[in-house]
C-alpha cells in the first residue's frame, strides 16, 4: 500500500516537487516517470534519450509506420547494446523477423557493421506471416523485401533469407535477434542458432516474458533466457 501511494504521488507530482519530498525523506532524487512499451522507469533514462543510440532511433524508428514512437526505444536499445558487445565475437549476425527492418538497421550502424568481416543475415518470408501452421497474416507487417534492402549502402554485407525460422544458417554466429511475432517459432529456432553461436555470443529473443511456456524446453538444454523488464530474453554462450 505504501509503495502504491508512493508511485501514485510520484506520477501526479511534477519531478521538482517530488524530489523536494525525496530530499526531506533523505532519499535520492528521481527522474520523470517514463514508459517504453512494457517497461517503465523513474531511473535516469538519458542513455537512451540522447546520444548515439537515440540519434539512430530517431532516424530509423519511423521506418515502421505502425508502432508508436516510444514503444520500442528500450527494447531496441537492448538489441543494439548486446549486438555491440558481440562485435568482436567470431561469426555473423542474424535478425529473424525483419518486417520494416528497424532493429537490424539500427544494429548495422550502432556496431559499425561495415567495418567488420561479417554478414548480417535477415530472415523473413515477407508474407505477413503470424504463425507457421496457419495462413493468418498481419496487415502491420511489411511484405516488400526491397523496402528493407534499399535502406543499406550499396554492397553492404547483408544477406536476405526469404524463409521461416526454425532455420539453420550455415556459418558461425556471434549475435542473434529473434522477433518473428511468433514466440513458438522463436523458441524453436533458438537451439539451432545456439549450436553455431560462438563462445561469448548472445541471442536476444523479443517475446520471451509473455510467452515463457513456449521456451520451457530451453531449460532442459541449459539455455534458459535471462528475463529483462522489456519482456525480452537474453541467452549468453559462455566463453570456452
Ligand atoms: C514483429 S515483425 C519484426 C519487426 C522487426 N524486428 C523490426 O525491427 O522492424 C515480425 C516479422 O516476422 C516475420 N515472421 C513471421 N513468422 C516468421 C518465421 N517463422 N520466421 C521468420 N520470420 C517470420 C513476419 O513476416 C514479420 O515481418
Amino acid at each position: 500500500m505504501k509503495q502504491f501511494l508512493s508511485i501514485a504521488a510520484q506520477r501526479l507530482l511534477p519531478p521538482i516537487a517530488w524530489n523536494g519530498i525525496q530530499r526531506m525523506r533523505g532519499l535520492p532524487s528521481v527522474s520523470p516517470w517514463r514508459e517504453f512499451g512494457h517497461m517503465a522507469t523513474c531511473a535516469n533514462a538519458s542513455p537512451i534519450l540522447a546520444g548515439e543510440f537515440a540519434t539512430l532511433y530517431e532516424k530509423y524508428q519511423p521506418l515502421d509506420p505502425h508502432v508508436r514512437k516510444e514503444t520500442w526505444r528500450y527494447r531496441l536499445y537492448n538489441v543494439a547494446a548486446f549486438a555491440r558487445i558481440c562485435r568482436d565475437v567470431p561469426g555473423d549476425f542474424v535478425c529473424a523477423g525483419v518486417s520494416w527492418g528497424v532493429a537490424p538497421r539500427i544494429v548495422f550502424d550502432y556496431v559499425d557493421f561495415s567495418a567488420l568481416a561479417k554478414t548480417l543475415h535477415l530472415i523473413d518470408p515477407f508474407e505477413g506471416t503470424v504463425a507457421n501452421d496457419s495462413d493468418a497474416v498481419s496487415a502491420a507487417y511489411n511484405r516488400d523485401p526491397g523496402y528493407v534492402l534499399c535502406q543499406y549502402p550499396a554492397g553492404a554485407p547483408v544477406k536476405l533469407h526469404r524463409e521461416r525460422v526454425p532455420l539453420r544458417v550455415d556459418s558461425p554466429l556471434a549475435f542473434v535477434f529473434t522477433d518473428t511475432g511468433n514466440p513458438e517459432a522463436d523458441a524453436a529456432a533458438i537451439p539451432i542458432f545456439y549450436e553455431t553461436l560462438s563462445p561469448g555470443g548472445v541471442i536476444i529473443t523479443e517475446q520471451y516474458g509473455n510467452n515463457i511456456h513456449h521456451y520451457k524446453h530451453l531449460g532442459d538444454l541449459g539455455i534458459m533466457p535471462i528475463w529483462l523488464p522489456s519482456g525480452q530474453g537474453v541467452i549468453f554462450k559462455p566463453s570456452a
